[in-house]
């Protein structure tokens, strides 16, 4: 895993300016939380970095290096908010995840990967088989985060992945994301316009507003004493006690 640097980063659509020379780190192997209300130029962060929205200043550098824009090998991998359009109904759970992995692998190898990566983000290696229709929008985002690993990226960004799913099946989404984090020690770009849901996964938390980042800092430091009015109005929406409650554990993707 790596260090991605954003070094003054603007985006600049027709009549907007979405992103106004941002500075951020995402440190190797943490994840940091970005949030803020919706049109504050997250996703635009988000899809500058993947080479979807027009970088019109600044840098966004890969341990020091700019970040390659073209060639198969795609190190910085993102996962989108929908995941009933990320997929394509027509194709297997094991082909979808099998067309993102990068290089060509005999047929017993490839198949051996997608069960490694349908097992990294808890699903029953069975799931192979079936299309997106059988799935519950838990399990389909899943599967659109085991495609996003099976580039073996260095960093990965995740724009609202629990943003459509219903509040029950979240916690579980959330959960995962912690678990990967720690099992392969990914440095992740985790974004939502929900402070609790960002609070409980990073290490680090930046808080956007109007195309900049008011406040960034860790976590723990950045809730118990926020420096900018927008992060405290931020805090003062979460409902008390919901970011202290653990979501509900589940051991078994099949639930959700
Ligand atoms: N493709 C686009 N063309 C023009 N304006 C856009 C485009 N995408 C986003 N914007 C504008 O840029 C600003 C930031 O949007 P976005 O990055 O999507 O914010 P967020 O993800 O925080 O909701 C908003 O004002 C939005 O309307
Ligand atoms: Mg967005």
């Amino acid at each position: 895993m790596s260090i991605l640097s954003l070094h003054d980063l603007t985006v600049r659509y027709r009549h907007t300016v979405a992103v106004d020379r941002v500075d951020l780190v995402v440190p190797e192997g943490q994840i940091v939380g970005l949030v803020g209300e919706s049109g504050s130029g997250k996703s635009s962060i988000a899809r500058a970095v993947v080479g979807l929205a027009p970088v019109s200043g600044g840098r966004i550098a890969l341990d020091g290096r700019d970040l390659p824009r073209r060639g198969r090998r795609r190190p910085v991998q993102m996962v989108f908010q929908d995941p009933y359009s990320s997929l394509d109904p027509r194709m297997t759970v094991g082909d979808s995840i099998a067309e993102a992995i990068p290089h060509r692998l005999g047929r017993a190898a490839r198949r051996s990967e997608v069960e490694r990566l349908l097992h990294l983000v808890h699903l029953d290696p069975a799931r192979a088989g079936h299309r997106p229709g059988q799935l519950s929008g838990g399990q389909r985002q899943r599967v659109a985060l085991a495609r996003a690993l099976a580039g073996r990226p260095e960093v990965l960004i995740a724009d609202e992945i629990t943003s459509a799913l219903d509040v029950s099946v979240q916690g579980a989404i959330l959960n995962l994301v912690r678990d990967m984090q720690r099992e392969l020690g990914l440095s992740m770009l985790f974004i939502s316009h929900n402070l609790a849901v960002v609070r409980y996964v990073a290490s680090r938390i930046a808080v956007m507003y109007q195309g900049r980042i008011v406040e960034e800092g860790p976590t723990a430091e950045v809730l118990a004493d926020p420096r900018d009015d927008y992060t405290r109005q931020l805090l003062a929406a979460v409902p008390t006690g919901a970011g202290g409650r653990r979501p509900v554990r589940s051991a078994e993707s099949g639930c959700d």
